[in-house]
């Protein structure tokens, strides 16, 4: 069997924005080897976003990137009623979903759910889509390396999602970037809009600070409940799998905090 080679990308300016220097990302690009139509469909987008969005992918990841985008990939022009999802499948979103840890644990713990991993960070998908093929639950997934507003705002009709997931999405600690965190106001009006009545958002951080700030937004997001209580954080399920952030949170002696809101069925009522 042939080793698996990673593609190193050829010099890219380590000063520029390579998403938007048209200079810099033919070449990224161009490392990839993964077909302009398949960049199109899957990975350009015109909307802004904050994170990095490419890196290195190895032949392996880039062959079952291809392999498998074509049949399980959210493209552009898609939206979830085109996505062949059973019509008894509840729909649960993983937004950020980083390498796939928890993404995967979901498909495996809930046979019945379609799951719609949303992920920028084209490393992030590779791992992942090879970690879901490897457990045998690819096929109940729809992926999409474009980003969660782009999709939720374009993608998704109102009350279509079961549930969405947030698993230590990025901390932007500085106050000048907090603009870029995700969670904000009209963030969380769009996932509540989203949502079938009933449904659940689910979150952790292990950055106190932002705990605290997504907790804030969505304690005030009118048709969720806060399960533990306005301002309460929920136990953390023993069963759940350490993500990688977790993991690094652990390492550097940070806690984690879990939130767990509901939309109430009386749309529109804030508690
Ligand atoms: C700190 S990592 C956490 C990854 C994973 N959830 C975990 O717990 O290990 C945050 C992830 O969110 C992704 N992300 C950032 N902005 C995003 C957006 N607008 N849409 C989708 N994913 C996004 C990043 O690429 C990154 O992989």
């Amino acid at each position: 069997m042939q080793p698996e080679t990673t593609q190193r990308f050829p010099y890219v300016n380590p000063t520029c924005n390579p998403h938007l220097c048209q200079t810099c990302l033919p070449r990224i690009i161009g490392g990839m080897r993964l077909t302009k139509e398949f960049r199109d469909q899957f990975s350009q987008h015109e909307m802004r976003t904050h994170g990095r969005k490419n890196g290195f992918v190895t032949t392996g990841q880039e062959a079952r990137l291809s392999k498998w985008l074509p049949i399980i990939g959210l493209s552009k022009t898609m939206t979830l009623n085109d996505a062949r999802i059973p019509d008894d499948s509840p729909i649960v979103m993983e937004i950020g979903f980083g390498n796939g840890d928890f993404l995967v644990q979901l498909a495996t713990r809930h046979p019945d759910w379609t799951l719609i991993g949303v992920e920028i960070y084209l490393p992030g998908v590779a791992k992942a889509v090879g970690r879901l093929e490897d457990a045998e639950v690819i096929e109940r997934t729809r992926i999409t390396q474009l980003p969660a507003q782009f999709v939720l705002q374009n993608q998704v009709q109102e009350a279509q999602l079961d549930g969405i997931v947030v698993n230590h999405p990025d901390p932007w600690p500085k106050a000048r970037h907090h603009k870029r965190r995700i969670i904000q106001k009209d963030f969380a009006q769009l996932m509540v809009s989203r949502l079938k009545p009933g449904g659940f958002i689910k979150l952790a951080s292990d950055v106190q600070e932002l705990a605290e700030w997504m907790r804030t937004i969505l304690d005030a997001t009118p048709g969720l409940r806060n399960i533990a209580g306005k301002s309460g954080y929920i136990d953390r399920d023993e069963n759940r799998v350490f993500t990688k952030f977790e993991q690094r949170g652990i390492r550097e002696g940070r806690t984690s905090q879990f939130l767990h809101y509901i939309k109430e069925t009386n749309t529109g009522k804030k508690t």
